[in-house]
């Protein structure tokens, strides 16, 4: 049977980029195989945070995951610092993986860019390691993420070739990141050469903002000169984003989407994305109350947790015994 594994850090407010690109694909995966879906809470300190809002947003996320679909009856929900095993592993492998190559990763060289050389913890540099421990801890082939995580899954599958080759076939398992073909990389409504993040309150829209919210940021989402509505992500990157979005929900390929607005003024077009995401996101968020409200969530995770910790075991103790610790 097949292991999945994804995780979201609580860094911020969910955006819709994470909702496209990653947490709404993850209910497709549950009954292909084993699911392991986590909140990534130790990578949420490798940049300063709120330890209040910290708290606040690990419990939203999983309530999200809840709302998304995701059974927990079928799939683990846990929160990563909650299994020791992954700092443990993490221990072992940060061994394997090299200065030079760490450097080079770019979500390290963005976010570096914009800090003081004093202030880069050494965790915003080993953040690859310990998502390499996340990964190959659950024996996980199939990992769902959106397009900016590949580089780090890349760099995955090069620390499990390098440890098999070294201590034998099998040690570690191959993983594959899985992007999903519509909606890889979803764009700031500001800027749409920028990818929309957690950190950008203009260009974003946030899992929780009300319809009216929604259809604000939408309707003044920045466009491109002509008037045509068409996929051309280099020359009109504003309207082939807002295409994306309408595509990804609505699940129909792009050329569809395309088609279905063949002969709408931008207006009329940015209002049929808007009345898309705000049925999409009132659905989720009325399903996110009543999970809030179910007051399950930590049950579930604690569930979760035992399950995880007991999966966990069986890499990290394969790893340990080829590297000569059992
Ligand atoms: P994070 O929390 O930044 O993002 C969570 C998921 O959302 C996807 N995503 C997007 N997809 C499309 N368009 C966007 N604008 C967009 N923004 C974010 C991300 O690609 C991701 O899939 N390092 C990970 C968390 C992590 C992890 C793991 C993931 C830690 N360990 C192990 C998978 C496996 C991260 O920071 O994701």
């Amino acid at each position: 049977m097949k292991r999945i594994l994804s995780g979201i850090k609580p860094t911020g407010k969910l955006t819709l980029g994470n909702y496209i690109g990653a947490l709404k694909n993850f209910a497709n995966y549950q009954e292909d195989g084993e699911s392991f879906i986590f909140i990534a809470d130790l990578h949420a300190l490798t940049l300063p945070i709120d330890p209040d809002f910290l708290r606040d947003n690990i419990r939203d996320i999983a309530a999200f995951y809840i709302a998304s679909g995701l059974d927990p009856n079928k799939v683990t929900l846990f929160r990563q610092s909650r299994v020791p095993q992954h700092s443990e592993l993490a221990i072992i492998l940060q061994n394997y993986l090299y200065m030079g190559e760490l450097s080079r990763m770019t979500q390290f060289k963005d976010a570096a860019e914009n800090l003081n050389q004093n202030a880069i913890g050494l965790g915003l540099f080993a953040y690859p390691v310990l998502m390499a421990a996340d990964i190959v801890l659950y024996d996980a082939n199939i990992v769902p993420v959106g397009e900016d995580q590949t580089q780090h899954v890349e760099i995955t599958r090069d620390l499990v070739n390098r440890m098999n080759n070294r201590y034998g076939k099998g040690t570690l398992i191959l993983p594959e990141a899985q992007i999903s073909k519509v909606g890889k990389r979803i764009m700031s409504l500001s800027d749409p050469t920028k990818k929309m993040s957690k950190s950008d309150p203009k260009g974003d829209i946030f899992l929780t903002d009300t319809p009216k919210q929604i259809r604000k940021k939408i309707m003044s989402a920045q466009t491109d000169s002509g008037s045509e509505v068409i996929y051309d992500p280099k020359n009109k990157p504003g309207i082939s984003n807002l295409l994306m979005i309408y595509a990804a929900l609505k699940e129909v390929s792009i050329e569809e989407a395309e088609k279905t607005f063949a002969n709408s003024m931008y207006g009329e077009f940015k209002k049929a994305v808007a009345d898309v995401v705000v049925s999409e996101l009132e659905a989720l968020q009325s399903r996110y109350e009543a999970a809030i409200n179910s007051g399950e969530v930590e049950a579930i995770l604690l569930k979760g947790e035992a399950r995880a910790r007991e999966v966990a075991d069986v890499c990290l103790h394969r790893v340990q015994k080829a590297v000569g610790l059992r």
